[in-house]
């Protein structure tokens, strides 16, 4: 009776060993084959020095007529009866331009979302991206995040980030209504960007 306890201790001692050998030749061939991730230096992605760019074009909201450009795509129960219009959806693809008439030569879009977020108030939660359509910028993007109260005289919202031109892009956008026409709701803006980019 002693002498099988004793065989079947060893039997056990002897594939805990075995499983502990396997756990370390498993984990040994995760490090080299499961990893992830790795330190970079920013001179490989031909990161140099980090620049400022100003940008400065006009933004329009069409909202009226067969050619608008931004479209209500969804709204609460409570939305059209709401002096905010609380819980509207916008999906726009608006111009931009480089001076306020509409015919002035395009350099962009202005693709995204807003939504009317701000029960007190009107606030706009704006999430959309500046396509560039100009030169070296032709191609690259901003991406915009943030509170846009549409009836202050100087709106601030941050960039979050941007492609091509703009990796690792950040900084902020200040808006200011040029005109709006009360009757359908048509908005001209004027934006100034201001993003720390490579
Ligand atoms: C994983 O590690 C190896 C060796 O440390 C390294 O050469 C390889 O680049 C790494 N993989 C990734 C995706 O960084
Ligand atoms: C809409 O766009 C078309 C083509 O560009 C143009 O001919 C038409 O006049 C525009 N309509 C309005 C209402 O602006
Ligand atoms: C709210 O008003 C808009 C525009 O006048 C209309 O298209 C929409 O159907 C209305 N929504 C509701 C839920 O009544
Ligand atoms: C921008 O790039 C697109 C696609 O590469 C090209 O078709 C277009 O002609 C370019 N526009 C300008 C103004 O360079």
């Amino acid at each position: 009776m002693a002498n099988k306890n004793l065989q079947n201790t060893s039997r056990i001692i002897s594939l805990a060993t075995f499983f502990f050998f396997f756990l370390i030749l498993a984990a040994n061939a995760d490090k080299n084959s499961d990893n992830f991730s790795r330190k970079l230096s920013p001179k490989k992605l031909g990161l140099k020095r980090e620049k400022l760019s100003h940008l400065h074009f006009y933004f329009h909201d069409i909202v009226s007529g067969k050619n608008s450009t931004a479209v209500r795509v969804a709204e609460a129960q409570t939305t059209n009866t709401s002096a905010t219009l609380f819980g509207l959806i916008t999906i726009m693809d608006d111009p931009l331009t480089v001076r306020p008439e509409p015919s002035s030569k395009r350099v962009g879009s202005a693709q995204g979302m807003y939504a009317s977020a701000s029960q007190s108030g009107t606030g706009l939660l704006m999430a959309f991206n500046f396509v560039f359509t100009e030169g070296k910028y032709n191609g690259s993007t901003l991406s915009i995040l943030g509170r846009n109260p549409v009836f202050s005289p100087l709106r601030e919202m941050p960039i979050v980030g941007g492609s091509g031109i703009f990796r690792f892009a950040r900084g902020y956008v200040q808006a200011r209504t040029v005109n709006v026409d009360f009757k359908t709701g048509d908005a001209v803006v004027d934006y100034n960007v201001y993003a720390l980019h490579y």
